[in-house]
């Protein structure tokens, strides 16, 4: 384990009811709110009318940033900034998944900044500091809710970039389970996927003595096992949304990866697919990830045979610890298979004919990415292959 230091500065509000906590978190902050939503299932769920409520209840002067795209788009950024800076806005407030509140990360940031978004999300600049925002959760899935990471997509360049600053922690975040019933079943899939691939990104490292990190992590994973096949059957059902969106974002919010660096390559292969597709991001994963691991197996089996008892059960009586690592993975794969992801490029007619041009994308920001196993550009195209 090496040393570290960790603070996270989100207050979470969790459980039935918290919306409430909004009245009182808006007594820190002045007169001019942004809200910012997705595409519309705010509207349709009621939860803008209760925040629309709160707001007005408050006296506040409330500007609107709608139409935050899955997978966020630079351009809709950089229109949240100039209402910001027009506006003399006091507070975000994002209601939505990940995209929306990445979305928000970024205007904070390009709020207080005078460089373009762009640069800092791709690092030629750097943040100097944020307008303060809140999010009000409804998609278990990123940890965006309680981590300061964002992940931006230019569409005119087709490039997708996670990017990330001490200023882009939420200062609060609202985590309702009820809020979470109405996502449909395939992103309800996604988020799981998701959720899951967060675990398994930390699980690949080369550090010792983790011994809690690992149980932590396993703990995530089997409690994802036992929960997601029950949700997906039940979507209405509150306490299976509590647990997973509880799960999503302990997944990613540094508590269970203190002390080490997780892999995130096949993060940065999946980016690099939903930049050129515009797929979902959980859908990307479940097809993404198993292949990374076949191709990293002989890194450190050992690893992936701690996986496959631990999290999935196998029997490793009379086999090599390959066989028991590959047995695993196997069983990874039928379970995202088993509650309807995606597990071939093809499943989003994405062909051969791209592989060249998702390969480059991974390699835009350095020449080599994953800590676990270092990849490069040809290894990009290897894994591809394998997963049309
Ligand atoms: O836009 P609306 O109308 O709100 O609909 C959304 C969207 O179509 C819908 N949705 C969300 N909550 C709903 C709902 N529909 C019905 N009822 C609800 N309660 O779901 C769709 C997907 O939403 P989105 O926010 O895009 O999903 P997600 O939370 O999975 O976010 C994905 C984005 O986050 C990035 C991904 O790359 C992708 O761009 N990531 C961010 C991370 C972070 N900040 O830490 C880490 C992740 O690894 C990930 O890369
Ligand atoms: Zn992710």
């Amino acid at each position: 384990m090496q040393n570290f230091v960790f603070q996270n500065p989100t207050r979470l509000y969790f459980g039935k009811g918290q919306l409430s906590q909004l009245n009182e978190e808006l007594k820190n902050y002045g007169q001019n709110i942004l809200l910012v939503y997705g595409g519309g299932s705010i509207k349709r769920s009621g939860l803008y009318d209760q925040v629309i409520d709160i707001l007005n209840n408050a006296d506040k002067k409330v500007f609107e940033l709608s139409g935050v795209e899955p997978n966020p788009r630079v351009t809709t950024a950089r229109k949240g900034v100039e209402i910001c800076k027009k506006e003399k806005i006091d507070f975000i407030i994002a209601v939505g998944g990940g995209s929306t509140i990445d979305c928000t990360k970024a205007i904070a940031v390009g709020a207080k900044s005078d460089d373009d978004i762009w640069d800092i999300v791709t690092k030629k600049a750097a943040a100097t500091g944020a307008l303060p925002f809140g999010t009000v959760l409804t998609l278990a899935a990123t940890g965006s809710e309680m981590n300061a990471g964002s992940v931006i997509t230019n569409w005119e360049t087709k490039e997708k970039h996670g990017w990330g600053s001490p200023f882009s922690f939420p200062t609060f975040s609202i985590l309702d389970p009820a809020f979470t019933t109405t996502v449909p079943k395939d992103q309800t899939i996604y988020g799981i996927v998701d959720i899951m691939s967060h675990a398994l990104e930390h699980y690949f490292h080369h550090e010792t003595n983790t011994l809690l990190q690992d149980r932590m992590v396993e703990g995530i994973l089997q409690t994802m096992v036992e929960t997601a096949p029950a949700l997906v059957e039940d979507l209405q059902n509150e306490e299976l949304r509590a647990t997973v969106l509880y799960n999503g974002t302990m997944a990613l919010n540094g508590m269970v990866n203190m002390g080490y660096h997780g892999d995130w390559a096949t993060h940065n292969l999946e980016h690099a697919v939903s930049a050129v597709h515009d797929i979902p991001h959980g859908g990307g994963l479940a097809i993404l990830f198993p292949h990374w691991m076949t191709y990293s197996i002989d890194e450190n089996v050992s690893r992936f045979k701690q996986l496959a008892v631990r999290v999935f059960t196998v029997d490793p009586e009379g086999k090599t610890d390959k066989e028991v690592g590959m047995e695993g993975i196997k069983k990874l794969r039928e379970f995202w298979n088993s509650i309807g992801a995606p597990s071939k490029l093809s499943d989003y007619n994405i062909t051969e004919d791209s592989i060249e041009e998702m390969a480059d994308k991974t390699v835009i920001a350095r020449p080599t990415f994953g800590n676990f196993k270092q990849l490069n550009r040809q290894d990009s195209i290897e894994i591809y292959k394998q997963s049309l």
